[in-house]
């Protein structure tokens, strides 16, 4: 967006929300097997910052976020619960017993260590339609979670969804050029979303640099970012647990004498 354009733009009533996505507080735990780091301590600490809503990705193997998580987030957050999720009949029946706020339906592949890419709703539109109902009679708001492609826009307005969520991974991955074409496509999509009616969002690979000019984008109204927060949090805090480490275990020898 040029310069005139973002202060003509009249941002007060386009507000920007923070969906935090603590997939990889659960991936933390599970490495170990315990309770230790807890998602939804980690959901009450991104809260109290500022977050808008939680984001969780119950995967079909629970590599990360399980489904215990998913009940304690609803039973205890205050705040809306997005629950990212693939496809399938049995994740329709987890959701329609949550009752998350909002679904996001995205690909997955079991060998894939992130969702690679969009749902293509064009291909899988006639399977996917029963869903995106079944999910919405239960009072659930359905995402896509789709590549920025004016057909996938086209088919979510036609499926009646009530939000898209646009895959930033292509943009945040690659160079200048490769950017600079991406963010195109992601304006001109959010753009035709938006006139459709559609709430639309966006999200994967979003970082301190690269979100700002995804954030400049007056029609995206959301954005879905964990893995990034979650590996800075380690960097932002891990000085400040030794120093108190250090300081424990030299008063408790200390004390000793
Ligand atoms: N949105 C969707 C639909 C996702 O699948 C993911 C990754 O789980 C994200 C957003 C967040 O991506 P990242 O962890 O790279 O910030």
């Amino acid at each position: 967006m040029i310069k005139s354009e973002m202060v003509e733009a009249d941002t007060s009533s386009h507000p920007l929300c923070l969906g935090v996505n603590i997939d990889h507080i659960a991936t933390l735990r599970n490495a170990r097997g315990g309770q230790d780091p807890d998602p939804v301590l980690a959901a009450h600490v991104a809260a109290n910052s500022g977050a808008d809503s939680i984001t969780v990705h119950l995967r079909e193997d629970r590599r990360h976020i399980r489904d215990r998580d998913i009940e304690r987030l609803k039973d205890q957050l205050t705040l809306p619960l997005n629950m990212e999720m693939a496809c399938t009949v049995e994740m329709v029946e987890i959701a329609k017993v949550i009752l998350p706020s909002t679904v996001c339906l995205v690909p997955e592949k079991r060998e894939e260590l992130t969702t690679e890419g969009g749902l293509d709703l064009v291909t899988h539109k006639d399977r996917l339609f029963p869903m995106v109902q079944e999910l919405k009679s239960s009072g659930i708001k359905v995402t896509g979670f789709i590549d920025p492609n004016i057909d996938q826009i086209e088919t979510a307005k036609e499926m009646e969804l009530d939000s898209v969520e646009l895959h930033t991974g292509v943009y945040c991955d690659g160079g200048a050029i490769v950017k600079k074409q991406e963010l195109v496509k992601i304006k001109k999509s959010a753009l035709l979303a938006t006139k459709y009616g559609l709430k639309c969002h966006a999200g994967h690979g979003l970082n301190f640099d690269n979100v700002v000019a995804v954030a400049q984008i007056i029609e995206i109204s959301e954005l879905n970012i964990g893995h990034f927060l979650i590996c800075d949090a380690v960097f932002s805090g891990l000085g400040s647990s030794v120093s108190r480490m250090k300081d424990i275990i030299t008063e408790a020898r200390s004390s000793l004498t």
